[in-house]
């Protein structure tokens, strides 16, 4: 087979880097991580793209409050980005920045194609704009005069822009989503997606006249490039470096939910306008508050994923945060949740588990070996977990290594096969390979529990791996 039917290309939403990460941003980086160890663990050749948002007013309203120039502020930002992933232990094979040099001219280039086609017009913006959500914004979506997202008034904009012939593009994309040739996952953001077409859109403006902190258009130097168009283009920008356009079209951009229109609509027709493939598909997971609120700033409830990993672990804070709800739900996220479920999936579930059957097989010599009955529990979980992880419910998933791990308890518990009966042997056998089964299970996971475990059955000696948290 060729490079082309083998490889995958993964993509995480650019991250806007007015602030440090927090444990958002870590959840969708977090997914494609376990997509893309998953996917090598298959065999396939996985190319995993996250990077950094930098350009806009955004970020330079945010870089000036810190008395910073923007460039040295995003490269600090972007730093802080890269060092979470370190910390997470997030594989990720390419990390972009919209300020790389090559990112700037591969933007450029793409926005030419788009003027010599003919899709771009000059007119008139006159309207309001919410420099948080980075978007024009309508008097509709207004809350008592706010955006309802930021909480604080759009500015009013009355400038010359370029336009995007959007229209002329959205039946076909419409009838994309439909048919499933665009998947738009789940059925949920699909039908939201599909409510804007019904809504009516309007071209869009893909420049900006006031914001100098971005890419000039080549043709008009005193526009520079809309920043989510700017963004959208890293998906694209990212693979120029020779030899890496085969991956194109991307596999699946992961998002969150808030950033649906961007992806299914805007971009899409980007794509289409310039003549090139379409994404297969985009999937939008929930999105999570901390004890009820929307994590911001004001009320200071941002959780920093690197706390999470200085209390829990690297593994833990992984599972802790995939394990919460289903992907596609929003959930509710509370630090007392999160302590009670180390304690009682982690130091109690798959720490206590390993250490005694790790102890029980040091005690006896074993032959792994399970009965035909236990083989179809076993085949029962790895079924489960495969059809979770295609449809991308890493809750689910997780869920049913975790059956494995209570029904592996149960039969300790039962059988007691410490007091060395007839047929202890035997459950200590089929308990070593149910074990060995768990840690191939949860590699893309918890990948350095997964190596301790190995090591710790063929050693025969236990190690704990989550110390119980007061
Ligand atoms: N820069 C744009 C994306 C451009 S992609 C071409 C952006 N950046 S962002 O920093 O605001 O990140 C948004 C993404 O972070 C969401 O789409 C989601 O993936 C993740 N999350 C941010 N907050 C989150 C929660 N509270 N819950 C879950 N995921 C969240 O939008």
């Amino acid at each position: 087979m060729n490079k082309e039917k083998t490889s995958k290309y993964f993509t995480t939403p650019i991250y806007y880097v007015n602030d440090k990460p927090h444990i958002g941003h870590a959840y969708t980086t977090l997914a494609i991580d376990v997509l893309t160890r998953y996917g090598r663990l298959l065999g396939q050749e996985v190319f995993f793209l996250t990077g950094t948002d930098e350009h806009g007013a955004k970020i330079a309203q945010a870089a000036e409050k810190s008395g910073k120039n923007p460039q040295d502020f995003c490269d600090e930002i972007s730093g802080l980005f890269k060092e979470a992933w370190k910390n997470l232990n997030i594989d990720y094979s390419y990390f972009i920045r919209t300020t790389d040099k090559q990112h700037e001219q591969k933007v450029k280039e793409f926005l030419t194609i788009l003027k010599d086609k003919g899709y771009l017009y000059e007119g008139e913006y006159q309207g309001l704009y919410c420099v948080g959500c980075e978007k024009f914004i309508t008097e509709k979506e207004l809350v008592n005069g706010e955006c309802p997202d930021h909480k604080c008034p759009p500015q009013k904009v009355a400038e010359k822009n370029w336009f995007f012939k959007l229209k002329e593009f959205l039946p076909q994309i419409e009838g994309l989503i439909v048919s499933g040739q665009l998947l738009v996952g789940p059925e949920q953001a699909k039908q939201e997606v599909l409510g804007l077409f019904r809504q009516g859109l309007d071209d869009i403006s893909i420049s900006r006249q006031n914001v100098a902190w971005g890419i000039k258009l080549p043709w008009d130097e005193n526009q520079t490039c809309y920043v989510w168009v700017d963004a959208l283009l890293n998906y694209w920008t990212a693979l120029q470096q020779e030899g890496r356009q085969y991956l194109w079209p991307a596999d699946l951009h992961l998002v969150g939910r808030d950033i649906l229109k961007f992806h299914c609509i805007y971009w899409p027709a980007l794509l289409l306008a310039a003549g090139f493939s379409l994404p297969k598909q985009v999937f939008a997971h929930g999105y999570f508050t901390i004890n009820g609120q929307k994590m911001s700033k004001t009320i200071g409830n941002i959780i920093d994923p690197n706390d999470l990993v200085k209390k829990y672990g690297v593994d833990a804070t992984r599972y802790l945060l995939l394990s919460q709800f289903p992907f596609s739900s929003d959930g509710d996220i509370s630090l007392d949740r999160l302590g009670q479920k180390y304690n009682s999936d982690l130091a109690k579930g798959l720490g206590n588990l390993t250490a005694r059957i790790v102890t029980l097989a040091g005690k006896i010599s074993i032959k792994g070996s399970v009965e035909a009955s236990e083989n179809k529990k076993l085949a029962e979980v790895k079924n489960n977990y495969t059809q979770a992880l295609g449809k991308l419910n890493f809750y689910e998933a997780l869920s049913s290594v975790w059956d494995l791990i209570s029904y592996c308890d149960k039969i300790i518990d039962t059988e007691k096969p410490w007091e060395n009966r007839e047929n202890s042997q035997q459950a200590i056998a089929a308990l070593v390979v149910y074990l060995e089964e768990i840690t191939k299970l949860i590699t893309p996971f918890l990948p350095e529990t997964s190596e301790k475990i190995s090591q710790q059955i063929q050693g025969g000696k236990s190690v704990p791996l989550f110390p119980r948290l007061p």
